[in-house]
């Protein structure tokens, strides 16, 4: 069995030494495509792979296309947006996610993230603390769970907005549940997006929600750009000078959100939340057993589709 590890962003040599070892363990071969520039480059690696492990990378129909062999993709990570899962089934290809193995680096890049706001991005000036403040999370699953427990640290009072999750296990947390979305913006003076990009919640985080947080408000957004109504973004930053966003996914609208408001507004360069060698071997290790367990033995844990 043929195993391609297509990863236009690469993993730390580490996490792939460990991936090398799980596929020959199990007498299998691994293809590695690492920073490609054009998806001919992965038409072509796919054409001969039994399995799939990518990151953010796009499995389109295209990709699907090219992989006549193809069984299983793995995307080692936990949104899986980037995958067409209509043309995998279709093909009868699994689909799986690896949920929560890179939860730790992403939350901690989202405290990270909110010390460099009220910080004014760590140049001279007068900041403000994390402590005693309110953190709204939205979506308490594997990575909000870490980004409340790091809040509470900072001293910070923890509101968590979930419909999936049962009220008791954020209150046995020492999180306070809130059942209504307009109450948890209303509430936050900063607040930490955690939900998927999909239908529901493409363009979900708009007008009617940002311009309800408080004075002095900063919006951290570590899950994905489509879930922000961007036209909405910018209007509520340009109604309220004392709100700011900070993000690991660059908006479309960076260029005039940063002449327009400048250091009220930053993004990384390149999504960068689960870019340590801890998350990569994490994801790597269990994106590779799982291809490894799915070729051998039918296991499908974590299938998506
Ligand atoms: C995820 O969904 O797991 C994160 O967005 C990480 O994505 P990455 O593997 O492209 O860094």
């Amino acid at each position: 069995m043929k195993i391609l590890v297509a990863t236009e962003k690469p993993f730390a040599k580490i996490a792939i030494d460990g991936i090398r070892q799980i596929v020959e363990e199990a007498h299998g071969e691994l293809a590695l495509l690492e920073a490609y520039t054009d998806v001919s480059q992965l038409y072509e690696a796919v054409a001969d792979a039994d399995g799939l492990i990518v990151r953010s990378d796009k499995v389109t129909a295209e990709v699907i296309d090219h992989a006549s062999h193809l069984k299983v993709v793995v995307r080692a990570g936990a949104g899986y947006d980037n995958l067409d899962l209509a043309a995998c089934s279709a093909k009868g290809i699994v689909a799986m996610n690896t949920p929560g193995q890179n939860s730790n680096a992403v939350a901690e890049l989202a405290l990270g993230m909110m010390l460099f706001m009220v910080r004014n991005n760590f140049q001279q000036g007068t900041g403000t603390e994390l402590k005693g403040k309110t953190l709204g999370i939205q979506a308490y699953g594997h990575v909000g769970c870490v980004v409340a427990h790091l809040a509470k640290g900072f001293g910070m009072e923890v509101l968590a907005f979930d419909p999936f999750v049962p009220a008791d296990k954020m209150i046995s947390e020492g999180i306070t549940p809130i059942t209504d979305l307009k109450e948890l913006y209303r509430r936050s003076n900063y607040l930490s997006l955690h939900i998927p990009a999909n239908e529901k919640t493409k363009k979900s985080v708009n007008y009617d929600l940002l311009s309800l947080m408080p004075e002095g408000a900063c919006l951290v957004n570590t899950a994905r750009k489509e879930i922000i109504d961007e036209d909405d973004l910018m209007r509520v930053m340009e109604e309220r000078p004392d709100f700011k966003y900070v993000s690991d996914i660059a908006p479309d609208s960076l260029d005039v959100l940063k002449e327009k408001f400048g250091e009220r507004v930053f993004a990384t360069a390149k999504k960068m939340g689960a870019e340590t060698a801890e998350a990569n071997v994490n994801a790597g290790l269990a994106a590779a057993h799982q291809v490894v367990d799915f070729l051998n033995d039918g296991v499908d844990r974590f299938r998506v589709n």
